[in-house]
């Protein structure tokens, strides 16, 4: 069929739909399917806008106004890449991978990749056929780009008969040199990078504006699929090759001794290639290995970055300011003299904290060397040119609020110590609750938040939800008006309800982050039953104390700062008042069906299977692995020559497992 046919083909379906829906109230196809003809019709006009006129049917319908993307949970998780900088980086990288596989001579394969600068996508073929396409989101759950993806010409819209009935293809959307040049010669608003010209494409609304934009594709990763497709990297490649992806040509087949000279030739050509890459990316090649190695955090064992060295430039030190943050800490930042640095403007450089700046040396007025690699922070090396300035003496009182600022035993971080006296630090948490990965309120920007804090609208955190009953009087701020103070209570309201670790985590308390506020809502699942611990666990040798302290991952500093938070009566009056207008759903640990869930393990003695590896599978099997037994273990796995560990968990009547017998309830 040619486009006018398909598209034809698709305004019948869509008008026999609507006339099932509207006249005769006896929807024949779910929503889904028919916002997927939608957009596919859509997709067709964005190329050919000649053709809307005879798309009444598209016309017919108020389907629901586009007020964003739809969200799209990812099966397998978008993760990150961990990045390196230089060879002995990159060494360690592969010692870690041979110390976890517990390999000895055998050499490492790796398919070393060029590392695309756009952005990932995740494109869901069903039955074969092309679903759906998602951006990374926050790795977890994407947005709907089905109808832009759908302009690209050389998405594949069906694989053969090989291809699994279920199948993630994950890669990178990108424009290229000469095409994002080509852009903004075309138009008033220029894009920085070609980076950012494919996000602005991708991203918007309108499928007709990223038709008009050229994007390109290249597949380079697997997400979930029904069923296998290669044993290798490299056969995957080729699989999707086969399939009709465009897979980057430079893509290599590199033994561990080959990877360096790989990454000095990727380095020599990068400027005349015509796309950006930022360093090469090296996965270990075996996709059996792979699975073994799995994953640290968001980033997999089994795959790095390895970047091409950081630009660097010269520019004036024009200032040092100091910013106050959510925990007090006073973080000093560099201003500058405007400068480009490989194609971006810099103009503010991170510089740590009180102790790099005295390391450095550096002065305002100074000129300094500064570095940017990638999308971190530029950071300053040094003085390039000494100016005539004083050295730089880092302030002791806190330039929000005045009140002292300390630093506590080792610490590095100077902090404010007005605490919710500090403004700034009441903004910033308030920021904070509000955010994304928080309370995640719609509308409650840092912008709004300030508003209302200076208009004393917003104290502290429980009065988020208290500012619904002052619908009213928002409506008749500046800038707002009724629907808008409407839409915010209904946003507010939105967020009554919120799980445990999002619960946690928006509580800002420091060293506290997503992650660990993961691992104790999983740990104590309910809200009223973390915090009865937290409380029970402030006095010293008390069971609920202990507890915290054998949680995985919770250290000993963490678990401190929690201690100080439940130590502080403002902290549990705030809590008082949260408990009144949100209610904090149960965490449901990760429901794990085995026979090692919940229990604590040690290993001793040597294993044939690497200790490191030995851990990551009881763990991911929802054991908590310890050193030391004790009366809490359930199990001790021993190898040969076990020792001490062996006879004290024979003494204590300890289950004792051979290797194979781990193996065999891992089902390794
Ligand atoms: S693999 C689990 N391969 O880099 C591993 N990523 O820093 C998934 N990227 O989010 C990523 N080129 O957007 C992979 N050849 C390549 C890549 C690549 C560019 C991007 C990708 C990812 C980011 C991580």
């Amino acid at each position: 069929m040619n486009d006018r046919e398909t598209l034809d083909a698709l305004l019948a379906k869509i008008e026999a739909a609507n006339t099932a829906y509207h006249e005769h109230d006896a929807p024949e196809i779910t929503d889904a399917e028919y916002d997927a003809l939608r957009r596919e019709a859509e997709a067709i006009l964005a190329a050919h806008p000649e053709w809307r006129d005879d798309a009444k049917a598209l016309a017919q319908v108020g389907g629901k106004p586009a007020s964003g993307f739809k969200k799209v949970i990812h099966r397998t998780p978008m993760l990150s890449l961990d990045n390196v900088f230089d060879a002995e980086e990159f060494a360690e990288f592969i010692a870690r991978i041979r110390r976890f596989l517990g390999l000895k001579d055998e050499a490492l394969e790796f398919v070393a990749e060029p590392k695309m600068d756009g952005l990932s996508i995740s494109l869901t073929y069903e039955h074969r056929q092309f679903a759906r396409a998602a951006t990374r989101g926050d790795g977890t759950e994407g947005e709907d780009v089905t109808a832009n993806i759908l302009t690209l010409e050389s998405l594949p819209r069906e694989l053969p008969n090989d291809a699994p009935d279920f199948i993630e293809i994950r890669g990178e959307v990108y424009m290229t040199k000469a095409d994002f040049l080509a852009l903004n010669a075309s138009q008033e608003r220029q894009f920085a990078n070609p980076r950012n010209a494919a996000a602005g494409s991708l991203r918007q609304l309108d499928p007709s504006i990223t038709a008009k934009r050229k994007l390109s594709l290249f597949a380079y990763a697997q997400g979930e699929t029904s069923k296998p497709v290669a044993q290798s990297h490299w056969d995957y490649l080729e699989t999707l090759r086969r399939w009709g992806f465009a897979v980057n040509p430079l893509s290599r087949l590199v033994k561990e001794a080959g990877t360096e000279t790989f990454q000095a030739e990727m380095g020599a050509e990068r400027a005349a290639l015509p796309y950006d890459i930022d360093g090469v990316v090296y996965k270990v090649n075996d996709l059996a290995l792979q699975n073994r190695l799995g994953f640290v955090g968001r980033a997999p064992r089994w795959a790095v970055a390895w970047k091409f060295p950081a630009e660097k430039a010269s520019t004036v030190l024009e200032d040092i300011e100091i910013q106050v943050g959510r925990t007090g800490a006073l973080t000093p930042r560099a201003r500058l003299k405007p400068v480009n640095v490989g194609g971006v403007l810099v103009t503010y450089a991170t510089l740590h904290n009180e102790d790099e700046i005295a390391r450095k040396g550096v002065r305002i007025g100074d000129v300094v060397e500064l570095q940017r690699a990638g999308d971190v922070i530029p950071q300053i090396l040094g003085v390039f040119k000494r100016g005539d300035g004083q050295p730089y003496k880092f302030p002791d009182h806190c330039p929000v609020c005045g009140s002292l600022a300390v630093r506590v035993d080792d610490d590095v971080v100077r902090r404010c110590t007005g605490g919710l006296t500090c403004p700034a630090q009441v903004v910033e948490r308030l920021i904070h609750f509000c955010s994304r990965g928080a309370f995640d309120i719609e509308g409650m920007g840092e912008k709004t938040v300030r508003e209302f804090h200076d208009a004393g609208l917003l104290c502290g955190a429980a009065d988020i939800f208290g500012l619904p009953a002052h619908e009213g009087e928002i409506a008749k701020r500046e800038g707002w008006g009724e629907v808008s103070a409407a839409k915010l209570s209904a946003a507010i309201a939105a967020r009554r309800e919120i799980g445990l670790a999002r619960f946690i985590f928006a509580l800002g308390i420091r060293r506290i982050g997503e992650n660990n506020a993961k691992l104790l809502a999983r740990h104590y699942g309910s809200y009223a039953h973390w915090k009865e611990a937290m409380l029970a666990a402030r006095i010293i040798g008390s069971d609920a104390r202990l507890e915290l302290g054998s949680i995985s991952g919770i250290g000993p500093a963490i678990a401190q700062d929690l201690l100080a938070f439940f130590a502080e009566e403002h902290n549990l009056a705030t809590l008082e008042r949260l408990e009144a207008g949100v209610r904090v759903q149960e965490e449901h640990a990760a429901a794990i069906d085995s026979p090692l869930a919940g229990k604590v393990m040690v290993f001793t003695g040597t294993l044939t299977m690497a200790r490191p590896e030995a851990k990551a599978r009881a763990e991911a099997l929802g054991a908590k692995v310890t050193e030391s037994v004790s009366k809490k273990t359930d199990f001790v796995v021993v190898g040969e020559d076990a020792g001490s560990k062996a006879k004290k968990a024979a003494e204590l009547g300890i289950e004792i497992l051979s290797e194979q017998q781990f193996r065999n309830l891992a089902g390794l």
